[in-house]
């Protein structure tokens, strides 16, 4: 079957998403990822999956700092050097509960630990977080031009802060590799897309680092946690009784778990707001989906962007962004439009609970008697409610799991940081 998603194409739905989130914060992980490169590939031993993945937990190194957040003003100095704990820990459990490379976790969880406290832990990836450390520390002291850091900062901190190996690999690849001057005319991004073109991770890769990038952001707000797992449980079950065919299906499955990710740079107050929205607040909520299509176009296959852009359109022209109509919607597109008001009206919101079924069947069927979404989806999802709902159930249960899971983690790994300290 033809390659649906590349390797390249989920580097740049990850690219595109922390540059919403904060422009600022993705060239940190972008040059930290690439500097972090250099240096595995000055080193030599390592496979191509390797320093694809490397690369990519480098690109993702902050990413607890979504759940964190951060002044923005200050941005990556902020969250840099005050409270590095919080960020580390949310971005370890986010990649060893949520993402296929659990086992590299490790990276995330140290990479603010101080080279001189690395023999009261244990890791098999000790020596490849001293290089992310380093390649870390390195973007930081650039970004700020030095300032608040001492000029022989790196000279000095040398097996304190960081191993003074990993110095001498950043030193060697420089020599061989001339990377610094490649960040400076941004040749670095040509690399980065290279590398990315040329490395091919499977399926079930694939798939993991997007689940966890969206998770990552979901897990912002409680409601919203099952919400995305949900409506691609929906979509996809939907589609299967349409008997929609497999490639397709696929189109649906990532269409519907990057429908919402433009949620990225929507405010938790918002997200989270105990009550209805008012008008100005639901204008600003309004805008996920315009910011979902420009993470994804020009990037992922046009099926899927569809899908996700166009989950709040509706047949009779009243939805948004674009007040589309039935003739312009795909069965794909009428699918998840479905897919996503069950999913809203199954789950419980802070303002509302959860509906009873026949009140669920009933608001779906009058939806689709007064024109605005898909008969034959309706009719499908009504007839088959219990299949659906038990699918459904079971997806969140795991999702719970590990969302409490995460949430528990926490609290102890964040105080065994804070011993640290003292
Ligand atoms: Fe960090
Ligand atoms: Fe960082
Ligand atoms: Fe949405």
């Amino acid at each position: 079957m033809a390659e649906l998603v590349k390797t390249l194409d989920i580097y740049n739905v990850i690219r595109r998403t922390m540059g919403c989130m904060d422009n600022e914060v993705m060239r940190h992980g972008e040059i930290t990822a690439y500097i972090f490169y250099n240096m595995l590939l000055a080193e030599g031993i390592y496979t191509d999956i390797e320093l694809g993945e490397y690369t990519l937990i480098g690109m993702l190194h902050d990413v607890g700092i979504i759940k964190t957040g951060f002044k923005n003003k200050s941005g990556v100095a902020d969250y840099e050097t005050n409270n590095v704990w919080a960020h580390s820990v949310y971005g370890y459990l986010f990649l060893k509960y949520l993402s296929p490379v659990e086992d590299k976790a490790d990276l995330i969880l140290y990479h603010h630990l101080p080279y001189y406290l690395h023999s009261r832990i244990k890791s098999k990836y000790l020596k490849v977080t001293e290089y992310l450390t380093l390649a870390d520390q390195m973007d930081v002291f650039m970004r700020m031009g030095g300032q608040g850091m001492e000029k022989d900062y790196f000279v000095k901190q040398a097996d304190i802060k960081f191993s003074a190996k990993a110095l001498e690999l950043f030193q060697q690849a420089q020599a061989r590799f001339h990377f610094l001057e490649k960040l400076k005319t941004n040749q670095y991004i040509e690399e980065l897309q290279e590398l990315f073109e040329h490395v091919a991770l499977n399926e079930k890769t694939k798939k993991g680092f997007l689940e966890m990038l969206v998770y990552a952001i979901d897990f912002r707000s409680q409601q919203t946690v099952i919400h995305t797992m949900s409506t691609k449980t929906f979509a996809v079950e939907l589609g299967r009784l349409l008997r929609v065919p497999t490639m397709d299906l696929q189109a649906l499955y990532y269409g519907a778990l990057l429908h919402d990710i433009g949620k990225v740079a929507i405010p938790t107050a918002i997200l989270e707001a105990p009550r209805r929205l008012t008008d100005k607040e639901m204008q600003v909520m309004k805008a996920h989906v315009v910011i979902t299509d420009k993470i994804l176009r020009g990037v992922m296959d046009p099926k899927i962007v569809e899908v996700a852009a166009r989950h709040h359109e509706k047949l009779d022209g009243t939805g948004y962004p674009r007040g589309l109509r039935g003739e312009d919607l795909s069965q794909l597109e009428r699918i998840i439009a479905v897919a996503d008001i069950l999913s809203a009206l199954y789950g419980k919101r802070s303002y509302k609970d959860s509906f009873p079924p026949e009140k669920i069947k009933g608001i779906l069927q009058e939806d689709a008697d007064g024109g605005r979404i898909c008969p034959k989806v309706v009719g499908v999802a009504i007839s088959n409610f219990d299949q659906i709902i038990q699918h459904y159930e079971k997806e969140r249960d795991v999702t719970m799991e590990r969302y409490i899971e995460i949430n528990n983690q926490y609290e102890s790994i964040y105080a065994r940081f804070k011993t640290f300290e003292t």
